[in-house]
């Protein structure tokens, strides 16, 4: 089960179309969603821009609907996000607010204020989401920290006013991000998010046994048997026919070391999106080509299966998406299932 944005009244996407105001499309919706999928994920309803605009102001009307619809439908809630170097208001980390102190002291209150907020209601939080830089020649393959994004509101503020001779860096908001977050709410499973994962996995891996050994001798640690970072979420936003496509193996490799460093694992964001919109729906050949990327994901998922606490597809229905041109989701814009969605449940034909 699974998918993003469940907002069925209608806080949609940055491409929506305003027919989706429509009150019969909003219901098909929500029908179509009670019956596909157990598990939620606000596509942005979380995001610190959206809770928070001012210091010590915050706003959870639009959540809480999501919550409280998510309860009364018997869907789990997986939060998203706390700490992202995106949408998320000056008054954090920007401004005044730039540098290592005020940083710490507002991360952290955000943090208590919102995890604790959303305390017993969601049962995961993707804590920090993005934090790695695209450019992969910034690893330099032993120290995690090498491969981050310095162009972060969050590592610059946490750089400036910080003691080297100490070993503190920029770096260090991702630790205090985690253990605020445990802290708020120590039920909930605490995971790292990120895309492109295929390049990034071993700066990924390192950062969280880095952390992990560091939180083993925290003495705000009450439960040695547990890590900090305790899931990777793998956004896996793919394409078809074009690079990145899905490469089986690498996937696998990434999925593998993940484990190999005692991490679950959830897909956190799949689509598979066409290059642009043709009407591909209506196009056997094409649909098939999709389906079958999806079908070569689950493969490995299902070998995984063990490892791996979900599968969520960002989004609904393909006039939704994010990338709605590409259509790139199970259902297209009629709330039909297309060939990719007869794979994914294992009635497909994907030869
Ligand atoms: O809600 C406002 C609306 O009131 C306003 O009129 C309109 C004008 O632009 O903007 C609307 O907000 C948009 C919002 O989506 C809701 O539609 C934002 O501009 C737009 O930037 C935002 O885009 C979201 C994007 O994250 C940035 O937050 C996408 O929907 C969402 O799919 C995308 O999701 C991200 C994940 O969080 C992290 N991983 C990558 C993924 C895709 O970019």
């Amino acid at each position: 089960g699974s998918n993003a944005d469940a907002t069925p009244w209608g806080q949609e996407n940055d491409q929506a179309d305003p027919a989706l105001k429509d009150a019969s499309i909003i219901s098909q919706t929500e029908a179509m969603f009670k019956a596909q999928y157990n598990v939620v994920t606000p596509e942005n309803v979380m995001k610190p821009e959206n809770i928070s605009k001012a210091a010590n102001t915050y706003d959870y009307t639009a959540a809480d609907k999501l919550i409280a619809w998510s309860k009364a439908n018997n869907i789990a809630v997986h939060a998203h996000t706390l700490v992202w170097h995106q949408q998320s208001p000056a008054w954090l980390n920007k401004g005044d607010a730039a540098n290592r102190a005020s940083a710490k002291a507002n991360l952290e209150s955000y943090i208590a204020n919102v995890a604790g907020h959303f305390k017993g209601e969601v049962i995961s939080w993707d804590v920090v989401n993005e934090a790695f830089s695209d450019n992969t020649s910034t690893f330099d393959g032993s120290d995690w920290r090498t491969g981050l994004r310095k162009d972060s509101p969050w590592y610059i503020a946490y750089e400036s006013g910080a003691d080297a001779s100490k070993g503190e860096s920029g770096a260090d908001y991702i630790y205090d991000a985690y253990v605020a977050a445990r802290l708020a709410d120590p039920d909930a499973t605490l995971y790292y998010n990120d895309y492109n994962e295929t390049y990034k996995f071993e700066e990924i891996a390192q950062m969280a046994e880095s952390l992990n050994e560091k939180w083993a001798t925290d003495s705000r640690n009450t439960d040695p048997a547990r890590k900090l970072v305790e899931g990777i979420g793998m956004q896996s936003h793919f394409w078809v026919g074009q690079d990145p496509d899905v490469d089986a193996t690498e996937v696998e490799t990434t999925i593998a070391r993940f484990v190999q460093a005692g991490l679950r694992i959830s897909v956190s964001e799949l689509d598979i999106s066409f290059a642009a919109n043709n009407n591909y729906h209506l196009d056997e050949a094409r649909q098939a080509q999709q389906a079958a990327l999806y079908g070569t994901l689950f493969e490995i998922y299902k070998k995984y299966a063990d490892n791996i606490d979900r599968v969520t597809f960002w989004g609904k229905a393909d006039l939704q998406s994010w990338r709605s041109s590409g259509m790139p989701l199970l259902f297209d814009n009629s709330y039909a299932p297309k060939a990719a969605f007869w794979t994914v449940i294992g009635l497909g034909d994907t030869t």
